[in-house]
């Protein structure tokens, strides 16, 4: 992990053979500042590309998932320091893109405020563990801003119309809600949410390693492909898979 930077806001832990990441500014309710991203963005590749780590755990420390944007910093960023701008921007993109494109799964443990990029970021892993204090929502248009790099992916993974009033209300959902709507996977008692995500990557990564990674690759090629494109990736995978089980075992 020695391409991790050591930040006292990101908690890095490897607990069998899954690696638990924590945002640990609890008294900022886990806001994400560059530094925060930055350290996550990183320890999220050096988990990916570690052998002995099968799938991967995403937690926030204290009474909150994460509350978003660190929008203390957003003060920091005036128009007129564009590229800084830009930076801060394309890293939360890039972080959303990340995500859906690494070869382990990646589980949400989340619990109390999920808002704005925090429930983005939660939204970009590929399963939610939900405590029943959570609440998802986007309250940036209540401040005046535009929840951008966070549409795409919500658009893509709700209903439209849902995924509308989300982001034009700013109003925020129960657990229940949001399951309903397939934003989470499973509600459990405050507390427990952490110990039930990392059951869950302890079981995805005790798996066949590729047979699980090239499934979470297919999912995410065919998401958004046409029906005739994703059935050519399907096929093209499958043949991939079999030529790759006629290989004799390497010795
Ligand atoms: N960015 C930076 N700091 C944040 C933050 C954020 N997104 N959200 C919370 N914090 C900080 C608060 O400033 C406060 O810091 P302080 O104790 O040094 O003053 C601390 O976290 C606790 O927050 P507080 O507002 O006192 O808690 P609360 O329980 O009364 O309210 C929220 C919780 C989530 C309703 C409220 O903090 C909030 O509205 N946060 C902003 C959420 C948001 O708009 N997110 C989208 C950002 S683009």
């Amino acid at each position: 992990m020695a391409d991790v930077p050591a930040i006292d806001s990101l908690k890095v832990d490897t607990i069998g053979a899954v690696r638990l990441l924590t945002l640990n500014r609890p008294d900022k309710l886990n806001a994400m500042d560059t530094a925060l991203i930055d350290a996550l963005i990183a320890a999220l590749r050096s988990a990916d590309a570690d052998a002995a780590v099968g799938a991967i755990v995403l937690a926030g420390a204290g009474r909150a998932f994460s509350a978003g944007a660190d929008i203390a910093e957003f003060k920091d960023l005036p128009p007129e320091q564009r590229h800084r701008v830009e930076h801060r921007s394309a890293l939360t993109a890039s972080l959303q893109l990340l995500l859906p494109g690494l070869s382990r799964p990646v589980i949400a443990a989340t619990q109390g405020h999920v808002l704005g990029g925090g429930c983005a970021l939660a939204l970009a892993c590929d399963m939610v563990v939900a405590a029943e204090s959570s609440r998802f929502g986007y309250p940036e248009v209540k401040r005046g801003i535009l929840a951008s790099s966070v549409t795409p992916n919500l658009a893509r993974q709700v209903g439209t119309k849902a995924a509308f009033e989300l982001l034009v209300t700013g109003r925020s959902i129960d657990p229940a809600r949001a399951l309903e709507l397939g934003l989470i996977n499973r509600i459990v008692p405050d507390g427990q949410q952490v110990e039930a995500a990392l059951e869950l990557a302890a079981g995805l990564a005790a798996l066949p390693a590729r047979a699980l990674q090239a499934t979470k690759r297919l999912f995410y090629r065919t998401l958004d492909a046409d029906f005739a494109r994703a059935m050519q990736l399907a096929h093209e995978a499958h043949a991939e898979m079999r030529a790759e089980q006629r290989q004799p075992p390497s010795p």
